[in-house]
């Protein structure tokens, strides 16, 4: 059950000037296979020890399962903290594999609740604490380094409520999963005796799927994590060679380094499936923080990047679709379809004095959304935009894991023909260190000093 990549409307022979030809790809083709070769090369090593994860965790999977196990046997609530990869996956897999209702669903067709806060707005804490009882709640802390102030000052709110309503046995409450080599998460963990589990080192936040981040988790919420895996590792096995056709990720590299240079400056992902929106916004955080960088690995200003955005499908034909069939052509449109859908509801008759809506009738709601597509794809090939699709035979925990693999590939091929580092994030820290600074934090009194100097806002606000 391999999913599959359609490239076809990206090619001149079905959107003409605006296309991609095969001489295109055969004059980037070096640089692709280039590409595979520095990956294979570099796999499991630096910042690429991700690559690895599909074949190294028996150990930590069963830990993760016997945990899972104790956490729904134990608990009514699992509650991750945690910001960026840390909670883009997590909810990302949730919403794939899981009851579109789950938490609403009766307690004996569900497991315990599961909640992923990331934003620190006081307001959504406040609602947290509203619905759970704190005592019957396993909070998992997941930060990589250890620092990132929105998941620290998360942990520190929570355990201090934790230490008030429990008492003596509070830190049984919390799995920590962070670096076991780096940050103040590992030191608070070993100091207080939380169960912990560890983050690679190199797997970078968005890389992260696939290791205890969420595994953990999706393991909590009954997915079948081995099925990520084995799906994870399926798509690794179809794209071992460097030539991009017969490499379905290196082949969506090269056609959107290729569309990049072209001006397509924008990647929209297009799931029309409920089931992976999340997906989208676990997608945009990959592609936007891996490829948006100001200099290449030469030290060259190359300001590359192509800015990710996330729509829904059928959702968004009726918000965004005017503008990607008839706007500027600047983008590529990625489609997600699912050929069959877990469940089905057919459109019920009842409308024969009334055409216009008879023709509906009798077809089912998973025909209606695959026709929709099928009708976008045409509009947009027609009106001459780039659009791909990428297909999965149905939604289940092999074809996510082969998705996440996908899209993961994808990102480091690309990032290795734009020649930039595909896993630093120097902008992020960027914003992270200012923070500090701003809240006076030991070591960043510099930072501050040069944020006090950037020069003072003009009086240009307008009420
Ligand atoms: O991809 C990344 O590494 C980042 O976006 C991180 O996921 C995010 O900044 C959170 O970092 P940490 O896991 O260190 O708390």
């Amino acid at each position: 059950m391999l999913i599959k990549f359609d490239f076809n409307n990206m090619m001149t022979d079905f959107i003409g000037e605006q296309g991609i030809s095969t001489q295109d790809i055969e004059a980037v083709k070096g640089v692709a296979e280039a590409a595979f070769d520095y990956f294979e090369d570099n796999r499991g090593t630096g910042m690429t020890g991700w690559a690895e994860l599909p074949y190294n965790q028996d150990e930590i999977v069963n830990d993760i399962i016997a945990t899972a196990a104790d956490v729904r046997a134990n608990y009514d609530n699992f509650v991750v903290l945690g910001i960026g990869g840390s909670a883009l996956g997590p909810t990302a897999v949730f919403n794939a594999l899981c009851h579109f209702r789950y938490n609403d669903l009766p307690k004996e067709k569900r497991g315990v609740k599961f909640f992923v806060e990331d934003n620190v707005d006081p307001e959504r804490m406040l609602a947290l604490l509203d619905v759970i009882d704190v005592k019957r709640t396993m909070f998992n802390v997941i930060t990589k380094s250890g620092a990132t102030s929105e998941t620290m000052s998360q942990y520190l709110i929570i355990s201090d409520i934790l230490k008030k309503a429990i008492g003596e046995g509070w830190q049984k409450n919390i799995i920590a999963t962070t670096s076991s080599a780096k940050g103040n998460l590992i030191k608070l963990a070993k100091k207080e005796g939380f169960k912990l589990f560890f983050i690679p080192d190199g797997v970078g936040g968005r890389f992260s799927e696939l290791c205890p981040v969420g595994l953990l988790p999706a393991a909590v919420l009954g997915i079948d994590v081995k099925g990520l895996l084995k799906g994870a590792r399926e798509m690794d096995k179809a794209c071992v060679s460097a030539n991009p056709y017969e490499n379905p990720a290196l082949m969506a590299a090269l056609l959107q380094v290729v569309a990049m240079s072209k001006g397509k400056n924008i990647s929209v992902m297009m799931p029309y499936a409920d089931s992976l929106r999340y997906i989208a916004d676990w997608y945009c955080q990959l592609w936007g923080e891996s490829l948006g960088k100001a200099v290449d690995l030469d030290g060259k200003l190359v300001n590359v990047g192509q800015t990710p955005v996330k729509s829904l499908g059928v959702t968004d034909q009726h918000s965004q679709v005017q503008l990607y069939t008839e706007g500027p052509f600047d983008k590529v449109i990625t489609m997600i379809a699912v050929d069959k859908f877990r469940g089905d509801v057919t459109i019920a008759e009842g409308a024969e004095e009334f055409p216009d809506v008879n023709f509906l009738c009798g077809h089912t709601m998973g025909e209606l959304i695959n026709t929709e597509r099928r009708a976008t794809e045409y509009a947009l090939t027609k009106s001459k935009h780039m659009n791909n699709t990428i297909i999965l035979p149905e939604v289940n925990a092999n074809t996510v894991g082969q998705l996440l693999w996908f899209f993961q590939l994808e990102t480091a091929y690309a990032g290795a023909m734009l020649n930039i580092d595909t896993f630093n994030q120097p902008g992020v820290e960027e914003g992270k260190n200012a923070t500090y600074a701003l809240f006076n934090r030991k070591g960043y009194e510099e930072k501050k000093a040069e944020l006090e100097s950037a020069p003072k806002k003009q009086d240009r606000f307008i009420i």
